[in-house]
């Protein structure tokens, strides 16, 4: 596993989220007993923690606020236009968590899923707001794999003429990271755990099983 803290290449950077907090939820993720309900609540949770440190950049301004005691310069935020960018199915399951913390941010779709024979992106479905080409992006899939489906869904939000993408997952392989890394290395990527390996379906390993069906309940 690649080890906590902040990897730099290109130009963009890896962010191990390795706070005790989200490693006790991924844990309760990655146990095969783990039932929907909970997983479901868990990708939740996860992904507010996440986007807690995914927008630690964002601009702030100084305004003048009244106490109850004096008057003061406070900092605000600045009011930049954030989207999200869910992969369906399984980013659904992280969109209220990011939404908890920043309820003005509007909510884009792509369905992608991975075609089982040869692993490669196949998308049906995609809505984006208006005004997204003016927007921070963030991406949201809990699963980074093979990379494909999250190299794909950037080229689209490059292609609409997003200019700041960031990647959240829950769960990377070193394949995957690399795979993005290498298409996208202007995009930060921030996720709780690297695991080892792929398996030969490209599942991650020990990894935590199929994510949409998890979240779901389809399996
Ligand atoms: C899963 C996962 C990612 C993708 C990751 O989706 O949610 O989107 O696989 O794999 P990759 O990095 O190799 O592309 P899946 O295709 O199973 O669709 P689903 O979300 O509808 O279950
Ligand atoms: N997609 C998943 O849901 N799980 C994996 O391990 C790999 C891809």
């Amino acid at each position: 596993m690649i080890g906590k803290g902040e990897v730099t290449m290109f130009d963009s950077k890896v962010h191990v989220l390795d706070h005790p907090l989200l490693q006790h939820k991924l844990s309760r993720l990655r146990d095969e007993n783990t039932g929907v309900k909970e997983f479901r609540e868990i990708v939740s949770e996860i992904a507010t923690l996440e986007c807690y440190e995914a927008t630690r950049d964002l601009p702030t301004q100084e305004v003048e606020i009244k106490t109850p005691v004096a008057t003061g310069t406070f900092k605000v935020l600045a009011g930049k236009k954030l989207a999200i960018v869910p992969i369906l199915r399984a980013g659904l399951g992280m969109v209220d968590g990011i939404l908890t913390l920043i309820p003005s941010a509007k909510v884009g779709h792509i369905g992608l899923y991975r075609d089982p024979e040869t692993l490669a992106p196949v998308e049906y479905y995609c809505k984006m707001p208006n005004d997204i080409a003016e927007r921070d992006v963030i991406v949201l899939d809990p699963m980074l794999a093979t990379g494909g489906s999250a190299v794909a869904a950037i080229h689209f939000m490059k292609n609409y003429g997003c200019k700041h993408i960031k990647l959240m997952n829950i769960l990377a392989a070193p394949e995957g990271i690399k795979a993005v890394r290498e298409a996208h290395p202007d995009v930060d990527i921030y996720v709780a755990a690297v695991d080892e390996s792929l398996n030969d379906h490209g599942y991650i390993v020990p990894g935590l099983g199929d994510a949409g069906d998890r979240i779901f309940g389809t399996k």
